[in-house]
This record gives structure tokens, C-alpha cells and sequence, in this order.
């Protein structure tokens, strides 16, 4: 089972290649938005990836936006290890660090209702959240016509 033999860490410099690749394939297929490589050095610290005996098999990051609200965002997992535990372990690695940094609201904006439902996240409407946690959308294609569905979990 890769989830036992997975850890999840801190990304590395090393690894913001591996994470791009996981990452641009679903972006190719519209399921998430593009981040180049430079974009995720500059982001690195925020990263997680799991670690499976030392390839790079899934990713996610944190964004901070109020001192009580937070974002998961650019979760991914290698199409071939989908379905094993992995993306449940970097949610829960993710909302580990966020909630000992007393956030109190994490929010994702997700194609992925299903599978964020059962991590227990629920639908809210956007207008819920303030206008600055839009600051990606500018960059996104589909800015006129999002149809991601936002979703929070309260601490
Ligand atoms: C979404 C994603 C990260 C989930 O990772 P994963 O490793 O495949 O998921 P897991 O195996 O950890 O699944 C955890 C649980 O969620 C369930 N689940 C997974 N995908 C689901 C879906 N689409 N709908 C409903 N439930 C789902 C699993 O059955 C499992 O339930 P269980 O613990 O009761 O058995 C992965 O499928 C992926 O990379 N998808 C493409 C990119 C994407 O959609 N990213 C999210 C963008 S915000």
C-alpha cells in the first residue's frame, strides 16, 4: 500500500519540478490552474508532497489570507497512485499545520466536490469570502466563466 510507505514533508527546492509536472497535467485538462515552475519556487515554502521512497507522488499548498482564514490549493496525486490514501494524507498534513497556526476557516475552490465531502468540507457561496482571496483569478482563463465550487471546513 503506497499510503504506509508514504511520508508527507515539506517540499524542497528540488522537488517544485515534480510538482509542476503533477500539477500541468491536470492543468492541461482544465481540473486545476496552471503554476510554472518559477511560480512554485517562489511558493515553495507553502508546499507539501508525499514522498513515496523518494519520488515526489502528489502535492498541495497553503495560503494564508487573515489570521482566522486559510486556502488548500494545488492538491494533486499522480494519476497512477490515485485512490491509494494519498491525497486524505496531504489534507490532513495540510490542515495539521494550518489549525497549530489557529486558523479557523480553510476554504478550497475546487471541480473536486466529491472528494473534498469526504474530508468533511462543505459548499459555500463565494460571496461568503472576502474579495482578496480572489488574487489567482486574474491569471485564470476561465475568469469570466468559473465554474469551481468553493468549499470551507471550520476548526
Ligand atoms: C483529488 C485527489 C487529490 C484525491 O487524492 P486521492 O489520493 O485520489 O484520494 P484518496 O485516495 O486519499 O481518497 C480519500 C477518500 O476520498 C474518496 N474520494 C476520492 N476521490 C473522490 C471523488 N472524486 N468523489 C468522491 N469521493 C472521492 C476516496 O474514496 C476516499 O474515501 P475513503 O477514505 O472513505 O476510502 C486526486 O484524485 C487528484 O489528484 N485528482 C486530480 C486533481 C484534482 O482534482 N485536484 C483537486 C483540485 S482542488
Amino acid at each position: 500500500m503506497p499510503a504506509a510507505e508514504t511520508c508527507i514533508r515539506n517540499a524542497r527546492l528540488s522537488d517544485a519540478a515534480a510538482i509542476s509536472q503533477i500539477t500541468s497535467s491536470y492543468a492541461g485538462q482544465g481540473i486545476m490552474l496552471k503554476r510554472t515552475v518559477e511560480n512554485i519556487i517562489e511558493d515553495i515554502r507553502n508546499f507539501f508532497v508525499a514522498d513515496y521512497n523518494g519520488r515526489v507522488i502528489g502535492c498541495c499548498a497553503i495560503a494564508f489570507y487573515t489570521v482566522r482564514l486559510a486556502e488548500i490549493r494545488s492538491l494533486a496525486v499522480l494519476e497512477e497512485f490515485r485512490g491509494t490514501g494519498i491525497g486524505r494524507l496531504l489534507i490532513e498534513k495540510a490542515e495539521g499545520v494550518l489549525s497549530e497556526e489557529g486558523v479557523k476557516e480553510v476554504f478550497v475552490l475546487t471541480l473536486n466536490s466529491g472528494f473534498f465531502g469526504q474530508m468533511r468540507y462543505t459548499e459555500i457561496e463565494k460571496e461568503y469570502f472576502p474579495q482578496k482571496i480572489w488574487r489567482d483569478c486574474t491569471n485564470c482563463p476561465k475568469l469570466m466563466a468559473c465554474d469551481e465550487i468553493a468549499m470551507v471546513k471550520k476548526f
